[in-house]
């Protein structure tokens, strides 16, 4: 029966416990999270047009009992910590904050490598002190050997460093980000890894066996861009999927990545308390085995016109 507004559909319906959990690091976290890279102003630099509307949204997040709330001191730089930490400290027991190190913004707000021990070391701290804790829950190694996708090369010294901050207390747990398998496996070796954050969607499907792989070893796979980035995904399949359902595309596209794996957590990001509201509202969305099987060829099958989302900077 098609809903005539999805996000009032999910007030009065859905609660996103329905996604289920999946362990990250020393907890377990509902699967649909926030992304909070959207908080800061145009371009992920300096302050949001409206500082106000960006605190409602980690609140109405929060409320709705969203407990995964991804973020780092890069954006801004600074400002969406620093938001976070208006909005939600003192923060409620059991919100996992994820943050993320390996970069550093010019005064133009290009994305740069900031791998040194300084570096890191400087980001931790940063991170802390932003978001006004102690300790940081789980931190994600950025790599940055490619800047909008993975490139080979070794994360042996500033995993080392990372691992040393944990054994100082200043982090619980490590996760990776932006890496191939080939990193995957080297980390391994290196210390405990607890999720792995990088591009996949619908339609961007680089990640399908690492997923699966990931997901027999117990370890979560947090996609960036799962709703396609800055300009979201379009296809018209998608849209004609969702029309069917009763639901919207970017519903379409979350349900989806629930269903691919046990081991996927979203963090669909928005700087909208309507968008916010839609996206955990498709915890209720049910995929029939059939538009399932459309969804998984959507990225292969040559009949779809599809426009991939866009990759303008954000890590
Ligand atoms: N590790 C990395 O390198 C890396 C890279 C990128 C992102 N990330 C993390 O991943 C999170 C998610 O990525 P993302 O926020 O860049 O991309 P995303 O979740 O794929 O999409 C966000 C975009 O979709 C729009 N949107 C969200 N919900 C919508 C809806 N219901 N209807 C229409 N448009 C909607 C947002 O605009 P509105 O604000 O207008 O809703 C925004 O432009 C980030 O917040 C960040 O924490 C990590």
């Amino acid at each position: 029966m098609p809903y005539e507004n999805p996000a009032q559909r999910c007030a009065t319906e859905t609660s996103i416990e329905r996604a289920g959990l999946f362990r990250l690091g020393s907890r377990s976290v509902k699967r649909l999270g926030y992304g909070a890279m959207q908080l800061a102003g145009p371009g992920v630099f300096g302050p949001p047009r409206d500082r106000d509307a960006a605190v409602a949204v980690l609140r109405e997040a929060v409320a709705r009992g969203v407990d995964h709330v991804d973020t780092s001191d890069f954006y801004g730089p600074h400002v969406t910590n620093q938001i976070i930490r208006e909005a939600l400290a003192p923060y409620p027991a059991g919100l996992t904050l994820v943050t993320k190190v390996g970069a550093r913004r010019d005064e133009t707000g290009a994305w740069l490598p900031a791998f040194s021990r300084v570096e890191l070391i400087q980001a931790v701290h940063d991170n802390l002190r932003n978001l006004g804790i102690e300790v940081l829950e789980v931190v994600n190694l950025r790599l940055m050997f490619g800047v909008h996708a993975p490139a080979e090369g070794s994360l042996e010294a500033p995993l080392t460093v990372l691992a040393e901050l944990r054994q100082r207390g200043l982090i619980r747990h490590i996760g990776l980000s932006n890496v191939t398998p080939t990193q995957v496996r080297e980390a391994r070796r290196l210390c405990e890894i607890v999720c792995v954050q990088n591009h996949y969607n619908l339609v961007h499907r680089g990640d399908d066996a690492l997923i699966d792989d990931l997901a027999g070893d117990g370890i979560a796979y947090v996609p960036f861009f799962p709703l396609g980035g800055f300009s979201p995904l379009q296809s018209s399949v998608l849209a004609e999927i969702a029309r069917r359902l009763g639901a919207t595309p970017m519903q379409v596209a979350i349900a989806w990545l629930l269903h691919r794996a046990p081991n996927i957590l979203l963090i669909p990001g928005t700087s909208s308390v309507v968008h916010l509201q839609e996206n955990l509202a498709a915890v209720g969305l049910e995929l029939p085995d059939e538009i399932r099987t459309t969804l998984d060829r959507i990225a292969t099958d040559s009949r779809c016109s599809i426009h991939r989302g866009e990759h303008r900077s954000g890590l």
